[in-house]
């Protein structure tokens, strides 16, 4: 195996980098700026690395610095946008305050290809978001092709195999940007395709049996494809060692408790069920804040965990967390706290189990393939994701045993309408919401005042984008006609126009 390491600069887009690398078969990794070219030099894997964007300037004191020493490791090194800066500055160049910034689709003019533009045009529209700019490099640097503002905004010296570019090619506005991405992972830095899901589940298995070795491990289990496959994983790594623990919470998807049961006892796991509906219910009593319902349902969670844990002599907590899980929890060091992630925000720091977490730097799709690569029943990898906290986090206010059947329904009236359309492979999730609110409605000639209900339903490729899907009118008739037959409690239905961002997907 080859890797190519993306250095985090707090970019936006930084994980889209190692993503596209991926696609193309190559392993990739998201590692702090801050890594050092020692700890790099020493990974003999490692055959490129890219420093990715970020929002801060070259001249803020506080902004993320990086080893410099990592230009001398006879790795190529490709710097986007901020890492471009970075770059220019460390070699002894001059990065200046631009007059205005660039922010959006620009013309590139190419002078030279070089290697890092070979295979493009004289002319690329690319995507910009920067305000300072390139102004000089010393000799060995070639320009390569310029904007109006950036007049470098391409380099490359070839000696040393450094690289720059000010736009991003990692995103897909940039015409051809995957070419220059190929360019640098296939010509620069000679990778051989490995990333296969096949290898991926060969190398993660033996992890898994190298790092539990013979303690006894413990997974929540939910149903989603992120704790089945992590189940899946570790199950054939280490067998009965590992309990996978399914907890009831009241707060899961229609008829979920028996589908588990059903899938996993097949598989041969060692399964445990626990009834614990009345216990959450107590500890949400009252409680509306988004935040706090997450922390006080991980920590339930968690402590239900540990109570099974002790009786079982656990040693080792299994996680099922992904990659974009922790991004948007604020984990990875330069971005900012959206949301506390049940399977991360609910931990206590001191844990008295050791954490695994197999699959921390995979990408959703990545796993579906590793759950079709472990044999998992298509109805887990085909099945729509599903938040830790449940339907709790879909009822805005108070969490109540009535207000869950609500949504509940609901959301399996929307999933029942959706399967037998066309659209439904398309769909990332599609769910219901309840309001807090009540509003007139007539029925059967009668005034009512009841809840709305508010159908998401939406489309995403990695969980960090995502638009609304653009459902026909006549299917959101039924389910809306649907809802408002079938539960008592709601007399509207609104549909949610919203993309992410600026909203999330869920609504807490
Ligand atoms: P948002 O609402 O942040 O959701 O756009 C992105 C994806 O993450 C799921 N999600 C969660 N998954 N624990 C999880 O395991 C959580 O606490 C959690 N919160 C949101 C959400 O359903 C969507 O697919």
């Amino acid at each position: 195996m080859n890797k190519i390491v993306v250095l985090d600069f707090g970019g936006q887009y930084c994980h889209l980098i190692s993503r596209r690398i991926r696609d193309f078969g190559v392993r990739s990794e998201v590692m702090p700026a801050d890594t050092s070219a020692k700890k790099l030099g020493a990974d003999k894997l490692v055959k490129g690395v890219i420093l990715s964007g970020g929002a801060r300037s070259v001249f803020d004191k506080s902004a993320p610095k990086f080893d410099r020493q990592i230009l001398n490791l006879s790795i190529p090194v490709l710097g986007i946008c901020y890492g471009h800066q970075l770059i220019a500055d460390a070699v002894g160049g001059q990065v200046v305050a631009g007059k205005s910034g660039e922010y959006g689709l620009m013309k590139l003019d190419v002078k030279a290809k070089g290697e890092i533009l070979a295979r493009l045009g004289k002319s690329i529209t690319v995507w910009m978001n920067h305000h300072d700019v390139v102004e000089q490099l010393p000799k060995s640097f070639q320009t390569l092709a310029g904007t109006e503002h950036a007049k470098i905004a391409a380099f490359e010296n070839k000696r040393d195999k450094i690289f720059g570019v000010q736009f991003h090619p990692e995103v897909s506005h940039t015409k051809k940007g995957d070419q220059i991405l190929r360019n640098f992972t296939f010509k620069i830095c000679e990778c051989k395709k490995s990333w296969t899901s096949e290898l991926v589940a060969e190398n993660m298995i033996r992890e898994a049996a190298d790092t539990i070795g013979s303690q006894t491990a413990i997974i929540g289990l939910s149903g989603g494809v992120d704790s089945s496959v992590a189940a899946a994983l570790v199950g054939k790594a280490i067998g009965k060692q590992l309990i996978a623990v399914y907890v009831d919470t009241g707060l899961m998807r229609a008829g979920e408790t028996k589908f588990i049961e059903q899938t996993f006892k097949q598989k041969n796991l060692n399964l445990k069920i626990i009834k614990a509906e009345k216990q959450f219910f107590r500890v949400l009593k009252g409680v509306s804040s988004p935040e706090r319902k997450r922390k006080i349902i991980g920590k339930l969670f968690i402590d239900i965990f540990y109570d099974v844990a002790k009786q079982v002599r656990a040693d080792v907590l299994v996680q099922g967390t992904i990659y974009s899980d922790r991004i948007e929890s604020g984990v990875t060091k330069h971005s900012s706290r959206i949301k506390s992630h049940h399977n991360v925000g609910g931990l206590p720091k001191n844990l008295k189990m050791k954490l695994y977490e197999p699959l921390k730097d995979l990408y959703k799709d990545e796993v579906r393939n590793l759950a079709r690569e472990l044999d998992l029943p298509t109805e887990i990898t085909t099945r729509q994701v599903f938040p830790g906290p449940g339907l709790a986090i879909r009822i805005i206010g108070e969490v109540t045993p009535k207000r869950v059947r609500v949504v509940r329904q609901a959301s399996k009236i929307i999933e029942e309408e959706l399967k037998e359309t066309q659209f439904w492979q398309n769909i990332w999730m599609s769910f219901a919401v309840l309001l807090p609110i009540k509003s007139v409605g007539i029925q059967g000639d009668k005034r009512s005042y009841k809840s709305p209900v508010v159908v998401r339903i939406i489309e995403s490729r990695d969980a960090m984008t995502a638009n609304f899907a653009k459902i026909p009118f006549p299917i959101l008739e039924q389910i809306s006609t649907r809802i408002t037959n079938e539960i008592d409690e709601v007399n509207r239905v609104a549909y949610d126009i919203s993309n992410k961002p600026p909203a999330t997907m869920e609504w807490e």
